[in-house]
């Protein structure tokens, strides 16, 4: 594994615990969501491409019922360690393994149906890779945050952090319907379909929303903060999100994009 990607499976490691399981539950939701609009059927052989705490995973075993298939694969070893506890007291028929999505250890047209849960923008040339181990006629199905959704917090991050800019970046951006329909197309896949929907996710109060972003990929950066810098952050975090307050609590709208195409049926001579 590269040191970028090593650096990488150790920071979810350490978020794994806590992953999705401050404030309201986002991954599962759309995980959900994504099966649901996937059609998973009974008896399908399913991959889940980062499968985190099994948010898509655990709505997938739900639908294949016991004939059905389903290998989960992420790069972090603790999230398939925290994962692997829920499934034992879930008693789901699923198996997981730890892999990189961009090097997938199963043969041609081994699935049914690929699905991934916001995580292909770590690896868009992965769609590829979901292609080979999709039989024809095999379905995709993934999720992303739409682009947009969260300037106004990259914006606080970008004056304590500058952002880097990929530098002579040609290729449409992968959050937007037009960035990921082109990455579909361009894996040769058909009948594409990319949607966007909003939903508003509502946190306790401030500090949750503060708690929750230790809780994602944002723990990186929180912790590279001096204290005293991080303290400002905070207040500055705090303050922002006041336009999202409502007496009940602090509401957060998210855009998801939804992408769900099929691989071509093989050609008589394929
Ligand atoms: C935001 S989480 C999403 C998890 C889950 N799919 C969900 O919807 O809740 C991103 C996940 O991608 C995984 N990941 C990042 N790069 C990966 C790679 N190259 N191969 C496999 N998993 C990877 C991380 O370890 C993490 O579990």
């Amino acid at each position: 594994m590269s040191t970028n990607k090593n650096d990488l499976a150790q920071s979810w490691s350490l978020i794994a615990p806590d992953f999705d399981q401050i404030g309201p539950p986002f991954f599962a939701q759309t995980g959900r969501q994504l099966v649901e609009s996937t059609e998973v059927r009974t008896g399908d052989r399913i991959l889940d491409a980062a499968a985190g705490r099994g948010a898509v995973l655990f709505a997938a075993a739900e639908k294949v019922g016991s004939n059905g298939r389903i290998v989960g694969i992420d790069l972090a070893e603790g999230m398939l360690r925290n994962t692997a506890v829920d499934l034992r007291t879930a008693h789901q028929p699923v198996s997981l393994a730890q892999m990189d999505a961009e090097h997938l250890a199963f043969a041609d047209a081994a699935f049914d149906v690929v699905l991934c849960g916001h995580a292909i923008f770590y690896f868009p040339p992965a769609i590829q890779e979901f292609r080979r181990v999709l039989r024809p006629g095999g379905k995709i199905g993934l999720t992303i945050v739409a682009a947009g959704t969260f300037d106004w917090l990259w914006q606080l991050f970008a004056a304590y952090q500058p952002i880097e800019e990929p530098a002579g970046e040609e290729e449409p951006v992968i959050n937007t319907r037009k960035g990921l329909k082109w990455r579909l197309e361009l894996a040769g896949l058909e009948q594409i379909r990319v949607w966007e929907e909003t939903a508003v996710y509502i946190y306790t109060d401030e500090e949750t929303w503060w708690q929750n972003l230790w809780a994602l990929g944002t723990r990186h950066t929180l912790e590279t903060m001096k204290p005293a810098q991080q303290q400002q952050f905070k207040q500055d975090l705090f303050q922002k999100l006041q336009m999202f307050r409502q007496p009940d609590g602090v509401h957060i709208p998210i855009s998801t994009l939804f992408a769900t195409a099929l691989k071509p049926e093989a050609l008589p001579n394929e």
